[in-house]
């Protein structure tokens, strides 16, 4: 049987130092330990032949900032990826991408691994992110200062997925987007509690009553709830497909 090897990030950056990061710590950083997962991180300058180091140019066309050249990029993705048998996917971090959801979170998890591109500066020349089909991804509506954290928050996603990384599958299949709906709200001891006004707060009645049935039904009403005033985007999608949505 042919030896299989763990789910393989490949990072291309001019700010390799950003990696692990955040992503060294906790359930990902000892996943990442005990070689649940690997990373490997490059540095995109190293790809520059002048004595300046020069990866970026100005834009064709005028305007501000600077961009990073096809041919730095080019040789970059030419060490990273091996082009007989690496399956992984080519991923570029922009705000120009689609945006991230956990249905391709998902797929990428079962993916051999992938690799990302982290632009910095105004972008990436788009010829380049053409001739090697890359696809581009935005992890929101707003602009970060380069792709880093983009990349970090999508390794975040999909690392804690892989098998063996998080503890019960049933925490990762209650969670919020699994079924298309925004999670219930959780509550945990002290059951009453005094907040700083003085007011009592207690815990909603249903969950310490052990039914367990009327429980689950209380927790799908507050999912429904909350996805339908939070996130009427997403309340339409679960609507559309779910009976019991259609009707309200
Ligand atoms: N680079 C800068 N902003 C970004 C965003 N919102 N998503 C992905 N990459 C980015």
């Amino acid at each position: 049987m042919a030896e299989t090897s763990a789910w393989t990030a490949t990072v291309l950056s001019l700010f390799p130092e950003m990696f692990p990061g955040s992503l060294g710590q906790s359930l990902a950083g000892k996943a990442l330990a005990r070689g649940a997962w690997q990373l490997d991180v490059r540095d995109i300058r190293a790809q520059a032949s002048d004595l300046h180091g020069s990866v970026d140019d100005m834009p064709f066309g005028g305007g501000a900032g600077m961009v990073m050249r096809p041919d730095i990029v080019d040789s970059a993705l030419n060490d990273a990826v091996n082009p007989v048998d690496d399956q992984r996917p080519i991923i570029y971090l922009t705000p120009r991408g689609r945006p991230l959801d956990q249905a391709r979170v998902q797929d990428l998890a079962n993916d051999p691994g992938v690799i990302l591109l982290c632009g910095r500066y105004e972008g990436v020349d788009q010829r380049v992110l053409d001739a090697w089909q890359a696809e581009e991804i935005s992890v929101g509506d707003y602009v970060l200062s380069g792709g880093e954290p983009a990349a970090l928050v999508l390794l975040d996603a999909v690392v804690r997925l892989l098998p063996g990384v998080m503890g019960t599958a049933e925490s990762l299949s209650e969670e919020s987007f699994e079924r298309g709906l925004l999670e219930y709200p959780h509550y945990t001891r002290p059951a009453d509690w005094v907040d700083r006004q003085g007011q009592k707060r207690s815990v909603p009645d249903i969950l310490t009553s052990g039914h367990h049935g009327r429980i689950a039904e209380w927790r799908k009403a507050q999912a429904e709830q909350a996805t339908r005033t939070r996130r009427p985007d997403l309340w339409q999608r679960y609507a559309a497909k779910n009976d019991e949505g259609q009707k309200r």
